[in-house]
């Protein structure tokens, strides 16, 4: 059986991405079943600017107004989703562009409504919706919102879809592709790391911003299917000779 590998595409980096990036999704299509999901922060922050609604973020997540949630449902569902699938077909991968709100894909709450807003979490994943595509051979790509039982939207950090569908569906891979070739300290990548370190470096203030969810949701997916989440730079080459080059995170040092 074909292994199931969820890549996230960060928005920081999807008008970089190498042609190696697509060629090297060329070699994995074959040989794996994959998941796409893409984030959208600047494109979102840059409409946000043009419109002149305010945002402010808090711990690397979008604090989300409704004015907030319209725009990124706009950027999020509707261009950039397009723009990747675009991208992905002229490749010749056979990508399916979904929202989280299609077919109840990924059901969501207010993660703490008082401080974030409509910023979400995710409660369930219909992984038989993704598995009905995946079996058809297509690739589902994913815009990161959800809705709740009464179809109130929200705006979902894109690490942390991509952390919950890989834990739904038992996937064997997870890969975060982002614009920084891992985790940095003192300039320097992180070859290897493990959840206690990545509470140092949280705690340290070495880990900020949007990789205070990426991190998070890394060390929430880990399980024993998953025993390793990769976070790669997007703009450079990162599989080369079978080898994957950024930060690796594991549950502890030697655990496999
Ligand atoms: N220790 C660190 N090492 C590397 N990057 C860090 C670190 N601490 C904070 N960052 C920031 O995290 C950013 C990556 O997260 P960011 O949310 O901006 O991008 P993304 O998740 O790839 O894109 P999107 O959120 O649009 O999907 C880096 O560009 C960097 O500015
Ligand atoms: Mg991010």
């Amino acid at each position: 059986m074909k292994e199931t590998i969820v890549i996230k595409c960060g928005g920081s980096v999807l008008s970089e991405l190498s042609p190696s990036f697509f060629e090297s999704l060329q070699l994995y299509a074959q040989k794996k079943k994959i998941i796409i999901v893409h984030g959208g922060g600047p494109e979102i922050g840059q409409m946000l600017t043009k419109l002149c609604v305010p945002t402010e973020f808090v711990d690397g997540l979008r604090k989300t107004t409704k004015d907030v949630l319209e725009v990124a449902e706009m950027i999020l569902a509707g261009k950039v989703n397009k723009q990747l699938v675009g991208i992905l077909q002229q490749y010749g991968l056979p990508a399916v562009g979904v929202s989280g709100v299609d077919a109840h894909l990924l059901e969501a709450a207010a993660i703490d409504f008082h401080t974030l807003g409509y910023v979400g979490e995710v409660k369930n994943v219909n992984c038989a919706f993704l598995e009905m595509l995946l079996r058809d051979g297509y690739i589902p790509v994913i815009a990161p919102l959800g809705a709740d039982e009464s179809g109130q939207t929200y705006n979902i950090n894109a690490d942390t879809v991509a952390g919950a569908v890989a834990k739904a569906l038992n996937a064997q891979q997870l890969l975060f592709v982002t614009d920084v070739p891992g985790i940095l300290q003192d300039g320097v990548v992180v070859e290897q790391t493990t959840v206690d370190d990545i509470e140092r470096m949280i705690a340290a203030g070495v880990i900020t911003g949007g990789m205070i969810p990426k991190v998070k949701a890394a060390v929430a997916a880990l399980s024993e299917k998953l025993g390793e989440v990769m976070i790669v730079s997007g703009k450079t080459p990162f599989y080369t000779n079978g080898k994957l080059y950024g930060t690796s995170i594991r549950k502890e040092v030697g655990v496999y």
